[in-house]
């Protein structure tokens, strides 16, 4: 048998104590699978009684650049997250000649472009199948499975902790604060939960699953990210009612003029089985011509579910380690000089149906108003809903729109926030009806 590759590993949080345990615990398997042995050989750690009870025999550092310098390693794992310290050891590794695993989506989604660069000069690998949806192989199937397909879009629950607390809302009717609490409670959000809620993990996600989906360089800049903060239980309650749920989605969409790239709290129909993806688990959804639809659900989060995907990478690595890098699988998917930069549409030129929620006063004409107002922008009304609350001055009416431009909404939005009888901001929330696009058949 070939000598065993020789890991190293960055971080010993949840995820990384999931990795030394998922090499510890499928060893024989694993070995079985690649050929040689994946032994973890040196890891970098700032508290080493993180390191009890895995069984882990090899050298510990507390300093990175230990691991970046050691000439015994083949492959460098990152799990310790953030992006200025781990860009520059990163780099440094694929300089040294080191492959490089990593579950960092903030560090590929912001640095992909320069990242990737460095590992096609140096002609090593940047695997990152644990940076977008934890356990689910997305990019895998993706990259490799649809390589036949030209993918339409792609829309995914890919932020567990939104997910929850959406989840939370609907069902226990709880507010936005209660569901967040209860999400920090469980260890799902972080202290700082704004990543999450504030739509930037998701955004970092989808726009990785842009780039494999369409092959175009890695453009986090141009993401449009919008949070679920502002949702109210009387919006979940309403969707309802219209047959919809709300979800937190990052789509990526292929259109004529470009592609759109946007995070945001998304209205889908109840009946459709992203519906039905609760609590902290992902689903990510693929439209594309040959293949159809198809949905990949699983575990987003978590020591163990991510390791899965670490350790898929390393075996990855190890099988086409010794290979000609021409005829390794592209870091995103096509060719690195066959990448497109497509144009990526500002929110404005996005093609999206709506959802409206207007708080307004409850007299005759209001509502002929705010539709003589969309119709200016030649929008039409698909439903619409108003309830009188006994003794209070003002009606939320809610609206559903069909598909038109956003930027033609944005203009009678203006208008109608100027009425006089409309009494707060509106709510505009984005819905996505998830048809299929026209395949070959
Ligand atoms: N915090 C993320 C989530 C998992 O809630 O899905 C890591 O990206």
């Amino acid at each position: 048998m070939a000598d065993p590759v020789r890991v190293g590993m960055v971080g010993m949080g949840t995820v990384g104590q999931g990795t030394v345990r998922v090499l510890s615990q499928n060893a024989a398997e694993i070995t079985r699978r690649v050929g040689r042995e994946l032994r973890l050989v040196h890891v970098c750690v700032r508290t080493p009684s993180r390191l009890e009870n895995l069984g882990f025999a090899g050298r510990v550092s507390t300093d990175p650049w230990a691991l970046v310098g050691d000439p015994e390693l083949d492959v460098l794992v990152e799990v310790m997250g953030g992006t200025d310290l781990a860009r520059e050891l990163l780099l440094a590794a694929i300089a040294a000649g080191k492959h490089v695993v990593t579950a960092n989506k903030a560090l590929l989604a912001e640095h992909g472009e320069e990242i990737f660069a460095a590992a096609q000069r140096h002609g090593v690998m940047v695997a990152f199948e644990a940076a977008v949806a934890g356990a689910i192989p997305i990019i895998k199937a993706v990259r490799e499975g649809l390589a036949g397909n030209r993918i339409h879009w792609v829309a995914g629950i890919i932020n567990g902790t939104s997910n929850y607390i959406l989840s939370q809302m609907f069902r226990e009717g709880w507010s936005f604060a209660e569901a967040l609490a209860k999400a920090q409670e469980l260890g799902y959000a972080e202290a700082d939960p704004s990543l999450d809620v504030d739509g930037g993990d998701a955004a970092h996600k989808i726009t990785l699953m842009a780039s494999i989906a369409f092959g175009i360089p890695v453009s986090f800049a141009h993401c449009h990210v919008e949070g679920i903060r502002q949702l109210q239980g009387v919006d979940v309650a309403f969707a309802a009612e219209l047959g919809y749920r709300i979800k937190l989605l990052g789509v990526a969409r292929r259109r004529s003029q470009g592609v759109e790239l946007r995070v945001h709290p998304t209205l889908i129909p109840a009946d459709h089985l992203l519906a039905h993806v609760e609590g902290p688990f992902n689903a990510i959804l693929v439209d594309s011509d040959a293949a159809g639809q198809s949905l990949y659900y699983g575990r987003g989060a978590g020591g163990d579910p991510t390791a899965s995907a670490i350790v898929a990478d390393l075996v990855d690595v190890a099988r086409t380690m010794t290979a000609d890098p021409c005829h390794r699988v592209p870091h995103l998917a096509f060719q690195a000089d066959a990448l497109e930069p497509l144009p990526l549409l500002p929110i404005s030129e996005i093609q999206c149906a709506y959802y409206l929620r207007i708080q307004a006063e409850n007299r005759p004409g209001v509502l002929a108003q705010v539709a003589t107002l969309l119709a200016e922008q030649g929008i039409s009304i698909e439903a619409l809903v108003q309830k009188e609350i006994p003794g209070a001055a003002t009606v939320p009416i809610v609206l559903l729109l069909q598909q038109c431009r956003e930027g033609d909404l944005d203009v009678a939005l203006q208008r109608i926030q100027a009425l006089r009888v409309v009494a707060e901001p509106i709510l505009r929330l984005r819905v996505e009806n998830l048809r299929e696009e026209e395949s070959f058949s």
